[in-house]
């Protein structure tokens, strides 16, 4: 049912944890489910350079949003808010069709985050 990547980053989860002052902060929550994924960025020169999660839900949800933070780290703030949902699933190597919405946790999560960084920065 699970890609053999999903079950290695639910196992090994990649970047978990708080971040003592990050730059920026995003939580999103499914009501549906209710999972919910905080993540934590540390922005230099417009780069995403450390970014570590924070989640309680499924299975799913702990390897997308393991997944959100690799595919995200070390890449500009303009690239980041183009990755999309597909793009975890596809790096994952698919997800089964009633997990497809855990992605959408660490895309507007990282959205949410970087918002708050921009916020920050404008003042
Ligand atoms: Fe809803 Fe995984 S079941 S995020």
């Amino acid at each position: 049912m699970y890609s053999n990547k999903v079950i290695e980053h639910f196992m090994t989860p990649r970047n978990v944890g708080t971040m003592a002052e990050a730059d920026g902060k995003g939580t999103f929550g499914d009501p549906g489910c209710g999972d919910s994924l905080t993540i934590y960025i540390k922005v230099k020169d417009e780069v995403i350079e450390d970014i570590s999660f924070l989640v309680f839900g499924c299975t799913a949800s702990v390897a997308t949003s393991s997944m959100t933070t690799v595919l995200a780290k070390g890449k500009t703030i303009e690239e980041a808010l183009e990755i999309q949902e597909e793009d975890i699933v596809e790096a994952l190597d698919g997800l089964p069709e009633n997990k497809l919405h855990c992605s959408n946790l660490g895309v507007q999560a990282l959205r949410s985050a970087i918002k708050d960084y921009l916020n920050k920065k404008e003042k």
